[in-house]
């Protein structure tokens, strides 16, 4: 059954927490915290205008970074309240801890469509323990309910699903917002019958990361394109030598078995046919974590064995062409997770010869292009071309696991229409 969106309440003059995702990019500069990527806050700009139309009064809750329950002045949400005010060009009040009788003034002298940004929840370890007394405390805030949070919705936290739970007990409506409609919407609803062909791209780091979700897209791909580090696991598979690239020994079996599932279900499972290497060298410097810094010599594209000095970090030329040939006559295409690293110019070709092709497909053939989430939106971004797919998801581990079949808590609590 279909869950109940912000368009079906009647929020007039009502309290509504809104559980959003602002857990977005900081960066210290001049002893200020400055947003460096606002998409998330971007993207709830619907829901915040549709229900300040309609004259409710919105409690905003949200998460930043991982502050493991107590107050931490650089993840505070303080500067993302600013940015908001300079969004929705209106005053946006602040409550400096998310519960108390503070944020419950606040809460209940709000006007119709006024806007106050909580601090955030996880300055309280009842947050992520989901303490039923914690979300309490969150239940005074608010008449109803809505969830914009998809980034979050995979936390069985008190802000993403306790809270739902006491605002439903109490008869108050439980809804989702515009972003998480139109997240369930491209990452669920048009894969379940995708236009054909239906194209999937894969990649990142490990094969045992992205196992589930190759897994359950076998059943409904026509082709899935591998690239990024996890395809040395499935080269380490096929007696490949791999030198220094990332690989999981391990899962030798798992990438094994996918390939094996493909072809009985006739899914044309294609591996990179070359890769970009390069040989790593040690700085002698250590980065701000203390780990080595290393810098790449050599840089090369090399087909079978990767020579034992080398290290490969992306798709070649020629795979890159084969991808984007195919991906040219999708009418379906889902990407996650990038094909190389692509924050260095010399290994972002083959990421970004697919990403034109992704836009391609989606101005030529009319194709849906869905990316999904995290570091393959980062890699269209700095393609160029994050206003040429269809749809890009603003999760990161909760796009993964949609995409695996999960149920996610947070859109499990919302209420049925
Ligand atoms: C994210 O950035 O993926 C979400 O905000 C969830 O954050 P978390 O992984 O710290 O729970």
């Amino acid at each position: 059954m279909a869950k109940l969106t912000v368009r079906d309440l009647d929020v007039r003059g009502k309290r509504v927490l809104l559980r959003v995702d602002y857990n977005v990019p900081l960066e210290e500069r001049d002893g200020q915290m400055v947003i460096t990527d606002p998409t998330r806050i971007v993207a709830t700009l619907p829901t915040l205008r549709l229900l300040m139309e309609r004259c409710g009064r919105l409690v905003l809750a949200a998460h930043l970074g991982r502050p493991r329950g107590k107050p931490e002045p650089a993840m505070s949400l303080r500067p993302i309240g600013l940015k908001l005010h300079e969004l929705l060009g209106k005053p946006v009040e602040f409550a400096d801890d998310c519960t108390g009788a503070h944020a419950e003034k606040i809460a209940a002298t709000l006007k119709d469509g006024g806007v106050a940004l909580l601090e955030n929840v996880r300055f309280h370890p009842g947050e992520e323990k989901n303490d039923p007394a914690f979300a309490e405390k969150l239940a005074r805030l608010a008449d109803v309910y809505v969830n914009d949070a998809f980034g979050a919705a995979h936390r069985a936290h008190a802000s993403t699903e306790g809270v739902a739970r006491i605002i439903a007990r109490r008869g108050g409506p439980c809804a989702a917002g515009l972003l998480m409609e139109r997240e369930l919407k491209f990452l669920g609803e048009e894969l379940e019958n995708p236009a054909r062909p239906f194209v999937v791209i894969l990649g990142g780091a490990k094969v045992s990361d992205k196992i589930k979700v190759i897994d359950r897209l076998l059943e409904k791909a026509d082709t899935i394109l591998i690239g990024g580090a996890m395809a040395y696991t499935f080269k380490l598979a096929h007696g490949e030598k791999t030198g220094k690239s990332l690989v999981e020994p391990d899962h030798r079996r798992t990438a094994l078995d996918a390939e094996a599932k493909a072809r009985k279900r006739n899914v044309n499972f294609q591996l990179p046919v070359d890769v970009v290497v390069a040989s790593p060298v040690n700085t002698g410097k250590l980065n701000k974590k203390g780990k080595p810094v290393f810098d790449y010599a050599d840089v090369r594209t090399v087909k079978g064995d990767i020579p034992e000095d080398a290290e490969g970090f992306g798709i070649g030329p020629e795979t890159a062409a084969r991808y984007a040939e195919i991906i040219r006559g999708a009418r379906t295409v889902l990407w996650n997770g990038p094909l190389g690293m692509f924050e260095d110019a010399r290994f972002a070709e083959g990421t970004n010869v697919v990403a034109r092709a992704v836009a391609d497909a989606t101005r030529r053939n009319g194709a849906k292009s869905i990316i999904g989430g995290g570091d393959s939106v980062k890699a269209i971004n700095k393609a160029g071309l994050g206003d040429q797919v269809t749809f890009m998801s603003t999760g990161g581990g909760a796009s993964l696991e949609f995409l695996e079949g999960a149920v996610l808590p947070g859109v499990a609590t919302l209420s049925e229409k």
